[in-house]
């Protein structure tokens, strides 16, 4: 059974072949950078909780080869629009684009980043194909991030601890996206492993692979509601969970208990701040609760966590939708319960993915069933993939047209 479209191999080749056709030369390197699902520990990164993304079969590629003027040439055939030529970044000013370019300040930010350190960024010509959909929740602007700070290490031969460069990555996200991101993403394309969960404690950055069921496939849906965490109902949430902290005295939510939430001082909240409180206080038990089922293969308390974790984001943190959540109800009716253990909303919410963990055995059923129950509700189709646990940012050598891997971990 092939579990991740299009073949990786193929993805290789086309970017190689595009990278020819545009800039009429071989690339130097081919990077290739996942993007990811996260099984639980939703909306905590930011307050200093534990959380256990996983990388998707899903990827972003890129082809690059040394310049030796000042400039960054990029080809995107997915953002290009109608632009048939490259985009130019200047290297000495680098500054944040507006409008249809907006898309490039991933790149600049992360450009910036690095000259910051102390990195000089060589001109280089770089060409990007994605299987990774942009705005369904899957992190296609960390993968974004990471390809850049990639592209210039594997032509500098720097070499950026795996942490550091997550940090580069997200700060370009914060300063210019806009986007108040946590840095779960960005350490998950990077960190992960194929076979393995990610568990990243985001307050000390801590880090511990955890091996996810052989007989269990992720299986993706996406709603195909865009979610945009720039428009501003994310910086809520986080700014919601920061003004908690302060009518508790606390630094973190991560340090709040169930019963600091029944203390008098935790009247000061009101209803609103209470319940974001109650989602990140249970949703790290959650987490913590997870990684002792999944390592005792408990099936029916995996099922029960990733439930109740869903639910609390519908109702206590309020980010996600009648789309997501009709796709977890429709895959919660897909039995027998063991075939489908578990399934939840991914990612920042308001529109994304679902995943869902689903015996191999009955992958095609459940993406039927899982079609069929969005087609009947909304309309129109959503797109489910399976895909397994896939290894995070790599490297590969180009070698006389062939491509070798040269991974890099952590
Ligand atoms: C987005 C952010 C992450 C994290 C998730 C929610 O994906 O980029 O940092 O906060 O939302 O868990």
């Amino acid at each position: 059974m092939s579990l991740s479209p299009p073949n990786d191999f193929a993805l290789c080749e086309l970017v190689q072949s595009e990278f020819e056709r545009m800039f009429g030369r071989a690339p130097e390197s081919i990077l290739r950078v996942p993007g990811r699902i996260n099984l639980i520990g939703e909306h905590v990164d930011y307050q200093g909780g534990t959380v256990l993304p996983v990388a998707i079969g899903l990827y972003l590629m890129a082809s690059v080869a040394r310049l030796d003027v000042a400039e960054v040439r990029v080809w995107s055939g997915e953002w290009a629009g109608e632009n048939r030529n490259p985009s130019v970044i200047d290297l000495d000013v680098l500054l944040a684009r507006k409008g249809k370019d907006s898309w490039l300040n991933y790149i600049i930010g992360v450009l910036s980043g690095l000259k910051a350190k102390g990195i000089s960024i060589p001109g280089f010509e770089m060409v990007l194909v994605s299987t990774l959909p942009a705005g369904a929740g899957l992190s296609s602007s960390a993968a974004l991030e990471t390809i850049t700070a990639l592209a210039v290490e594997a032509l500098t031969g720097e070499s950026l601890d795996v942490v550091e460069r997550a940090l580069i990555c997200q700060q370009a996200e914060h300063q210019f996206a806009g986007v108040p991101c946590g840095i779960m993403d960005q350490l998950a394309v990077a960190a992960c492993r194929a076979g393995h969960a990610l568990r990243i404690d985001c307050r000390d950055l801590s880090m511990e692979w955890i091996p996810l069921p052989e007989e269990y496939a992720l299986v993706v849906a996406a709603t195909g509601v865009k979610h945009a965490l720039v428009d501003g109902e994310y910086q809520k949430r986080r700014e919601e969970c920061a003004e908690a902290c302060v009518r508790l005295e606390v630094l973190s939510l991560r340090d709040v208990s169930f019963s600091d939430l029944e203390s008098v001082r935790a009247q000061r909240l009101g209803e609103r701040l209470r319940k974001r409180a109650y989602h990140v206080v249970s949703e790290v038990m959650r987490v913590s609760a997870f990684c002792e089922a999944l390592k005792r293969r408990n099936v029916e308390e995996i099922s029960q966590i990733m439930r109740s974790g869903h639910q609390s984001l519908r109702d206590d943190f309020e980010v996600s939708c009648p789309e997501l959540d009709a796709l977890v109800e429709a895959a919660y009716r897909f039995g027998p319960p063991h075939t489908m253990p578990g399934s939840r909303m991914t990612g920042g919410g308001f529109g994304g993915s679902t995943v869902s963990l689903v015996h191999v055995d009955r992958v095609a059923d459940f993406k039927s069933h899982m079609e069929a129950a969005y087609r009947h509700e909304f309309g129109r189709c959503p797109q489910v993939f399976a895909t397994r646990a896939a290894a995070g940012a790599e490297i590969l050598s180009v070698y006389r047209g062939t491509t070798f891997s040269s991974k890099r971990t952590p």
